[in-house]
């Protein structure tokens, strides 16, 4: 009996540090606001040839949403959930595979400061890249930094908060602002 008390407290424990010590997530969970949600589908702009990925996708509510939008008005587009907490990798896992549009939704647990940006669209010649993030504000320029490196055009939406040093192409105004950049 102690055994399994003192197995679910460090499963319990265990579980919270993924969550809580910037070591395991440097960017703490939050969702994108719910009330938010029509205005982040808008300013994605979905459309066909197009690969939307979402950087910290946390329990993939914004990846999943516009996959089914995408679905719904039978575009091509291809998402892919980038997560580094293994908790959320392995909920998105199990989500996509309930989603009506999983043949074009990918999950990659992965570092957005490590990762290698290039693939994304070496592996899709023909398809427009487009990120959404939802990140701390003191972190977007170095994936930016990567991102700018790996890929020569793109589009990227970010909520919540602006890019430094960089001019957005329009700024929609929810609960909170959505920038949108064209590179
Ligand atoms: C503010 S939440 C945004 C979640 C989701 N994109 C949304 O808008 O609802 C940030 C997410 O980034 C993830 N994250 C933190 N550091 C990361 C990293 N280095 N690489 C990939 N994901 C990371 C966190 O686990 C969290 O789920």
């Amino acid at each position: 009996m102690i055994l399994v008390a003192f197995f679910i407290a460090v499963l319990f424990f265990s579980i919270l540090a993924l969550f809580a010590f910037p070591i395991f997530s440097p960017i703490p969970y939050f969702p994108s606001n719910g009330k938010d949600k029509k205005l982040i589908l808008t300013t994605l702009k979905l459309k066909n040839n197009q690969v939307m990925i979402d950087l910290g996708a946390g329990d993939g509510w914004v990846v999943f949403q516009a996959a089914h939008m995408a679905f719904q008005k039978k575009l091509n587009t291809k998402f892919i959930a980038v997560e580094l907490n293994p908790i959320l990798v392995m909920i998105l896992m199990i989500l996509r595979i309930f989603h009506p549009n999983r043949n074009n939704i990918t999950v990659i647990r992965g570092d957005i400061f490590s990762i290698d940006y290039s693939p994304f669209q070496t592996s899709n010649p023909n398809f427009h890249i487009l990120f959404y993030m939802y990140i701390s504000p003191w972190l977007i320029d170095r994936v930016v930094k990567k991102i700018r490196a790996a890929i020569p055009h793109y589009s990227m939406v970010s909520y919540y908060y602006p890019v430094k040093n960089m001019n957005a192409y329009s700024e929609q105004k929810g609960i909170h602002s959505i920038y949108r950049y064209e590179i």
